[in-house]
């Protein structure tokens, strides 16, 4: 049973990823035509309005493109809201650097285009060029703070209701064959770059530095979208790394290949926003480093989840101020409803193989009554258990909503509402600073945890 299973999601994955470069090498390159945004007055010295050069720039481009717009080095470009449309690319030239604007009157009334840059219903856009765009989050701080710093909200004048009114870097919208490559992204001042119900999604080559103390500043947040592929990328940031979301339809085939990560909250997250489903993904050769969480579902609102693969990743996880979610577990899985009315979703075809990892506390694999976690596959996994910080550790964390934060001794992993579970080849290792606060490898919450098996699993003392 479980070997031709590993077969076939490896083989429909890869598969997945052979597409994506057939496609990408057999598709048809026009010459694209070539404007200049200087040739249409931007005069790129960070402090005068660009706004309406890079515009007249796209819109001169001929309709349906393929057109490229060019920011030539050096030059800061400062600018309120830009629309792309079908057939542009931007080409920001290294050297050079868009300058999001951060005045409210820059940005849309609809708070949910409030982006620097957006695409709406287009095919065949992006952006890359190899220079920069800047979000300049830290003119949004009031107030600094270690733990995390409190943001400007514009709700008190604006359409926009809570803490979180704040613009997103770049955003493509309802798109089709969205390209982002090579070009640095710098301090968003919420959510970097978002892809909403898109389709066909090249992401390669791409940088990413939010601040470490600065809330909501997610890294790549892919939304009710479909065939992203995302390579060879590098995220430093405060929130969530690469962060699929379903409010309005269904994720399918996402895969992540051969990159970097370090985050203060989950490096790679399911949800929390889950209404709709989850299929069929693929993360391999990743690094995770000093990160408050590793692999994680917080999965709230009903949607299933299935068919998803992590091989060969490291993960180095440790606590930071429980402001922010996470608590240093390289793989956290869960499916407790945010609240009372919230349906529940199941997660189930799961493989986690190859996994190396050093972390402050355990794994956390939590179903609930209706969200069964179903055949969860651990496959050569060496975890180690080591302490870094002098942060408290024994909390259970459900948040966002459900049980919120729960006082409990911590395990090695930790299991409640589980319907087939393997585990195999699993070494766990204890360092010595360890054992004084918890050294316990295994923890059944009094649950159904049903079907598992353990073959070669080992806990032990790591050696000196
Ligand atoms: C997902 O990928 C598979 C395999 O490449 C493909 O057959 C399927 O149509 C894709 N699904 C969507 C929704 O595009
Ligand atoms: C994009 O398409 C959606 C769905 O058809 C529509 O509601 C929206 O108004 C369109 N937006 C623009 C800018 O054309
Ligand atoms: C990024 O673009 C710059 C400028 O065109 C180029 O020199 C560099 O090789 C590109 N890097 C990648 C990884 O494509
Ligand atoms: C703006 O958001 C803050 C923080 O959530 C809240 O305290 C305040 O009441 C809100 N103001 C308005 C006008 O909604
Ligand atoms: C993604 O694929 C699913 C299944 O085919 C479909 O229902 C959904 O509309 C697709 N989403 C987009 C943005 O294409
Ligand atoms: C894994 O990804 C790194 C970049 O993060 C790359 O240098 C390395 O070659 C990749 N390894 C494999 C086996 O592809
Ligand atoms: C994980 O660490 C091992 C040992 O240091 C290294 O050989 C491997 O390339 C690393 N893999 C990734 C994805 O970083
Ligand atoms: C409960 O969560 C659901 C989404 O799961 C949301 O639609 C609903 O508004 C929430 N209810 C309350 C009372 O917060
Ligand atoms: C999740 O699966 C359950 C059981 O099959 C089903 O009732 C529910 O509608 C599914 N959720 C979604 C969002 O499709
Ligand atoms: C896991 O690692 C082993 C040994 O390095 C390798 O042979 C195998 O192909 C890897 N599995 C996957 C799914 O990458
Ligand atoms: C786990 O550790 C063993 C012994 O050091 C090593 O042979 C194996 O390659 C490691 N596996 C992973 C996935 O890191
Ligand atoms: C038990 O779990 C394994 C995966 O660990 C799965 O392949 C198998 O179908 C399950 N058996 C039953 C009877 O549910």
């Amino acid at each position: 049973m479980a070997k031709p299973y590993l077969f076939s999601l490896l083989f429909v994955s890869f598969y997945f990823i052979l597409q994506s470069h057939l496609a990408k090498s057999f598709a048809p390159r026009p010459i694209p035509i070539t404007v200049s945004v200087t040739d249409f007055g931007a005069v790129g010295n960070g402090r005068r309005y660009d706004t309406r050069a890079i515009q007249s720039a796209i819109d001169s481009c001929p309709v349906g493109g393929p057109c490229q717009v060019e920011f030539p080095a050096p030059g800061k470009y400062l600018t309120a809201t830009v629309y792309l449309k079908s057939g542009v690319v931007l080409n920001v030239e290294p050297g050079a650097r868009i300058l999001a604007g951060t005045r409210q009157r820059d940005y849309p009334q609809d708070p949910s285009r409030w982006y620097a840059v957006v695409a709406e219903n287009a095919t065949e856009v992006g952006i890359g060029g190899g220079g920069v765009v800047d979000g300049q989050a830290m003119k949004y701080v009031v107030r600094k703070d270690v733990r995390k710093n409190v943001m400007v909200s514009w709700n008190a004048t604006g359409p926009c209701l809570g803490d979180e009114c704040r613009p997103r870097l770049i955003g493509f919208l309802g798109c089709t064959n969205v390209h982002v490559t090579n070009i640095s992204l710098y301090e968003p001042a919420y959510w970097c770059l978002h892809l909403v119900r898109s389709n066909k999604i090249r992401i390669e080559d791409v940088s990413i530095y939010g601040d470490f103390n600065i809330p909501n500043n997610d890294g790549i947040d892919i939304e009710d979208s479909n065939n992203t592929f995302i390579n060879r990328c590098h995220i430093d940031t405060g929130d969530d790394a690469i962060c699929p979301k379903s409010c309005t339809g269904p994720v399918f085939n996402l895969t992540a290949t051969n990159s970097w990560i370090r985050t203060k909250s989950c490096a790679i997250k399911f949800g929390s926003a889950s209404v709709f489903d989850f299929k069929h993904f693929l993360f391999d050769n990743i690094s995770i480093v000093d990160s408050h969480r590793g692999l994680g579902f917080q999965i709230r609102d009903g949607g299933n989840v299935s068919d998803i693969v992590f091989s060969n990743i490291n993960i180095s996880t440790r606590y930071y101020d429980p402001l922010w979610w996470g608590r240093a577990e390289p793989i956290y899985v869960s499916t407790c409803p945010r609240n009372s009315t919230s349906k529940e979703g199941t997660i189930s075809n799961i493989l986690f193989t190859n996994i190396t990892a050093n972390s402050e506390n355990g794994v956390f694999l939590s179903g609930s009554k209706r969200g069964l976690l179903r055949n969860l596959r651990f496959v050569n996994l060496n975890l180690t258990y080591r302490r870094v910080t002098n942060d408290p550790g024994d909390l259970y964390d459900y948040r966002p909503g459900c049980h919120e934060l729960v006082k409990h001794k911590t395990a090695g992993i930790m299991m409640e509402h589980i319907e087939g579970l393997e585990v195999k080849n699993v070494k766990m290792k204890w360092s010595q600073d360890h054992l004084k606060e918890w050294n316990n490898p295994l923890e059944f919450r009094p649950s159904t945890v049903n079907n598992i098996s353990f073959l070669g699993f080992g806990s032990s003392l790591a050696s000196k």
